[in-house]
């Protein structure tokens, strides 16, 4: 296996998070019923978030935590969800490729979703 080093690697990986995630009996709900994403539009966003993080190539504009506070309003998003989020993400990354890029989108997912989690618990004021 290789090492995720290309736009290309980021797309596969991305693509394949959401068959999975969209199909999950605990959070692909937040995606299909909730959010009503259109992946045509969602799946770039975040093919240039991985590549800005893992690829150094600032391609992203947006912010990644904006999003999820008017989710967290319709329903909660909690630790128990962004568990199976790192999970599903981890399972994945592992599935398809290995080395130290690798390593970072694993690790780089835990922080942000340990900050996202802080905060919209913080939102609904627990
Ligand atoms: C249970 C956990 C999560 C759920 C259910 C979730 C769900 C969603 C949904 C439904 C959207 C689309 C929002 C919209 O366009 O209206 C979105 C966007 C996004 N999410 Fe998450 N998310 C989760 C965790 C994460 C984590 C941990 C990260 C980062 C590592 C992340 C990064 C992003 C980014 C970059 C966007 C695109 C923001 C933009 O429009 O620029 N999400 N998420």
């Amino acid at each position: 296996m290789k090492d995720i080093t290309t736009r290309e690697d980021i797309e596969i990986l991305v693509n394949k998070f959401y068959d999975k995630v969209i199909k999950d009996d605990l959070i692909g709900f937040f995606f299909t019923d909730i959010a009503k994403i259109d992946l045509s539009k969602h799946l770039p966003k975040m093919y240039n978030f991985w590549e800005s993080i893992l690829l150094g190539n600032p391609v992203y504009e947006g912010n990644p935590m904006r999003v999820h506070f008017p989710i967290n309003e319709v329903s909660a998003l909690e630790e128990r969800h962004f568990n199976r989020w790192l999970q599903i993400w981890e399972e994945t990354i592992h599935e398809n490729f290995e080395g130290e890029n690798t390593e970072t989108a694993i690790a780089r997912a835990l922080n942000i979703a340990r900050i996202m989690n802080h905060k919209m618990a913080n939102a609904r004021g627990n």
